[in-house]
């Protein structure tokens, strides 16, 4: 009795002992295509992300991915993350749930990709949109999907997934040149029999970001056509709607993973090419106008593979909060074969007046923003 007491003391004094070792150390920099541990020591899982930053808190939401070919579907949903630092990330759960019901349309096993959350000032609600592909049905649905929460890091309520603004035609803002103009009765293009086909049941919507501007107004920006051009359509009020207005951007081109910003009152679009899960060079773009013209400028990645964006492919950019002319463009670097283990490359974006570069890094951490 008395010796089975000591072991039991010597378990417990052995168990404070390894508490320690589990306290993960905090991370001071970021280092492309490694593992990435979240406070639970675990990869980060959230693929595909996009952010959210709320008073001194930064909200990351992504594709939670499973192992193997199968965790290119959504199995699970979309996770959510939280930082102070944008280094050290805190396991918040499932935002978003797929569900286990086979008919509804985030039905588990369908295909959520690219979840961006935006927060609603006047209704307080907090609205993710996400590219959704009706579960065994491959890409064909091309769908926006839409969901609601009053909290942050959720649980969000799913509202609805549709194609975009059906019987609208695009807006032209002056200076647009001809050929971008869509006339549906003698198409010249691929891409705008496409579009034609399209506007009856609205717009195909895949890989896709959500901005919002300086004066309140968001617009989600989505690859349409069979992706052959990105639409950037203005959200209503709400943010949980399209109000119809959208400027086709690159028309004729494929042009998937859009990520927007803006600096010094220029737009900036960085998107890729179309190549499923394989890397391809990064494109960027320009314009005084979200509505337009986009000024089309080629690959911003300079470094080893920076022709196939560093081995992985454009999701967002984040602007650092209290930083000047501090943005980091982020990417995913796809492992289809095990999606679980997918990587996550950020870089500085670097200012060359009105032009960008983004310069591969080993590992680099946020005081490159002070020089
Ligand atoms: C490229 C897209 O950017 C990804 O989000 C995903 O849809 C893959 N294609 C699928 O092949």
């Amino acid at each position: 009795m008395k010796l089975r007491k000591i072991y039991a003391v010597k378990l417990i004094i052995a168990g404070l002992m390894a508490i320690p070792l589990m306290v993960h150390a905090q991370a001071k920099q970021f280092t492309p295509g490694a593992i990435w541990p979240d406070n639970n020591g675990v990869h980060i899982n959230a693929h595909g992300g996009g952010f959210l930053y709320q008073k001194g808190t930064y909200y990351w939401f992504g594709e939670h991915k499973i192992a193997g070919g199968a965790g290119n579907r959504a199995m699970v949903g979309v996770h959510c993350y939280s930082s102070k630092d944008l280094y050290n990330w805190k396991d918040e759960g499932i935002a978003l749930p797929v569900s286990p019901d086979t008919t509804n349309d985030i039905a588990k096993g369908c295909i959520l990709e690219r979840p961006k959350v935006v927060y609603n000032k006047k209704t307080k609600k907090y609205v993710m949109w996400f590219h959704l592909e009706l579960r065994g049905q491959g890409y064909k649905a091309a769908r926006a999907g839409v969901a609601v929460s009053n909290k942050v890091t959720g649980p969000y309520t799913f509202v609805k997934s549709y194609r975009p603004n059906a019987g609208f035609m695009p807006y032209y803002p002056d200076g647009t040149p001809d050929n971008e103009k869509v006339d549906c009765t003698q198409p010249k293009n691929k891409s705008e029999g496409f579009f034609c086909r399209d506007v009856p049941g609205g717009q195909m919507a895949r890989d896709m970001n959500v901005f919002v501007d300086d004066d309140g107004k968001a617009y989600h920006i989505f690859s349409a056509e069979e992706n052959f051009t990105l639409d950037i359509a203005e959200l209503n009020a709400d943010f949980t709607g399209h109000t119809g207005k959208f400027a086709r951007v690159y028309a004729g081109h494929q042009t998937e993973a859009p990520a927007i910003f803006k600096h010094n009152g220029t737009y900036y679009l960085i998107g890729s090419g179309t190549t499923g899960w394989d890397p391809n060079p990064a494109r960027w773009f320009s314009a005084k106008s979200i509505w337009g013209p986009w000024t089309y400028h080629g690959n911003p990645c300079i470094g080893p593979k920076a022709e196939l964006t560093f081995g992985g492919q454009s999701t967002y950019v984040l602007p650092v909060a209290g930083k000047k002319d501090a943005f980091i463009f982020m990417a995913d670097k796809w492992t289809p074969k095990d999606a679980i283990d997918g990587r996550y490359l950020w870089f500085p974006v670097t200012f060359k007046g009105d032009d960008i570069e983004i310069n591969w890094m080993e590992n680099w951490d946020l005081n490159v923003f002070n020089n």
